[in-house]
């Protein structure tokens, strides 16, 4: 009898691993082949710092993606999205508890989309060079794969960022028709290319905290030309270490044609006044020009960076008030609170860039 219930027992308790491993495989566990609809974390190096999604966080996520499926207008996705990865970089002390939420706002956000997101959790080189040093280890995995498996964009997120708009995914910002790997992707980048081979498919929106890298040999040749500039340029100093140095081979004829400034507002706004948080939730939709400059968050808007906040306090403080009111406003589409969709800006910007190839 007793061995009977024991072994009852064992039944469930496998029944039960097997249930959970597919609930968690979906969500965590790293997969051979990149897909679509189907996110995965990855931890890199010797310790995991992503934080772990509770049920409700899932669940606010798969909510949001119904949501966003039903009143957005990202949903369905144009039919070749680009292959796309979120890449992070979190080393030295544990993540307090608001930084947290924020990686959070990016791990939901890649669940809505389907999307992968990499973080380096311990570092390898020297403070701020750990960016092009992990983005370069990804660029080399990538260019080793098979075209058709390998991602096509790094999309590169300091960790003072906050997704304010889990609907707006990152392909949102590509030129249009640059995606897919499909037949009619490819005659495409090939029209493209014979159409203006000075722009090649190598470009990058660049900003200090967050960029697109297309995934391209170029890119490797501009990452390691980065990371070797301060051997071969002993004699210039650069106030912002490697963004200083990034600034500078941009300005250079190799690599400043391949490269697409964004306006600040796509997707490096700031947190503005102190009040800025409570304007974001509870200000009318036509009530912005008491903001300021476009540069200020308002709803609509995908990210929110909260750069130059040197000081631990009022960063936590800050970003804190913002998780506190992103958390507070829900699915702006669904209650139609928008108050600045960039959709047709970011078209108008790749038209008269000639690289909307549509
Ligand atoms: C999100 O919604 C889309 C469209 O309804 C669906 O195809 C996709 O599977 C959903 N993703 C998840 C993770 O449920
Ligand atoms: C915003 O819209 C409301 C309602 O339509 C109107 O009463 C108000 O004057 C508008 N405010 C501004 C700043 O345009
Ligand atoms: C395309 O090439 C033409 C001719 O060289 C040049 O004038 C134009 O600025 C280029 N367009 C882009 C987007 O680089």
């Amino acid at each position: 009898m007793a061995m009977k219930v024991r072994s009852l027992r064992a039944v469930y308790f496998s029944v039960w691993i097997v249930v959970c491993y597919f609930i968690l495989s979906f969500y965590f566990l790293p997969r051979g082949h990149p897909r679509h609809g189907q996110s995965t974390f990855h931890n890199h190096g010797s310790t995991h710092c992503l934080p772990r999604l509770s049920t409700d966080d899932i669940s606010s996520a798969l909510s949001f993606n119904d949501s966003c499926a039903a009143y957005s207008p990202f949903f369905p996705s144009e039919p070749n999205p680009p292959r796309i990865a979120r890449v992070m970089v979190r080393y030295g002390t544990p993540m307090e508890p608001y930084e947290q939420r924020a990686v959070k706002t990016h791990m939901k956000n890649s669940i809505v989309h389907g999307t992968d997101l990499h973080m380096l959790c311990d570092a390898v080189v020297d403070s701020y060079w750990n960016k092009q040093a992990f983005l370069l280890r990804l660029m080399l995995e990538e260019m080793g794969k098979r075209e058709e498996d390998r991602l096509e964009w790094l999309l590169w997120m300091d960790g003072d960022t906050v997704v304010l708009d889990q609907c707006r995914p990152a392909w949102s910002y590509l030129p249009p028709g640059y995606g897919g790997d499909g037949k009619e992707g490819r005659k495409k980048q090939e029209l493209r290319t014979k159409k203006n081979s000075s722009n090649d498919e190598d470009h990058i929106g660049l900003n200090a905290g967050i960029f697109f890298l297309r995934v391209h040999p170029w890119s490797i040749t501009f990452l390691l030309s980065i990371l070797s500039f301060p051997t071969y340029n002993p004699a210039i100093t650069l106030p912002h270490a490697e963004q200083s140095a990034m600034q500078k081979l941009l300005a250079l004829p190799q690599f400043r044609p391949h490269v697409a400034y964004t306006p600040w507002e796509f997707f490096n706004t700031y947190p503005g006044s102190s009040d800025g948080a409570r304007r974001y939730r509870e200000s009318a939709n036509n009530e912005t020009e008491n903001l300021g400059g476009e540069m200020w968050a308002r709803r609509g808007d995908w990210v929110i960076h909260f750069a130059g906040h040197r000081d631990g306090k009022r960063r936590r403080e800050k970003m804190t008030d913002w998780l506190d009111a992103v958390d507070a406003t829900g699915n702006i589409w669904e209650e139609d609170r928008v108050q600045r969709d960039l959709s047709d800006p970011i078209r108008g910007f790749w038209k008269a860039s000639g690289l909307d190839i549509r």
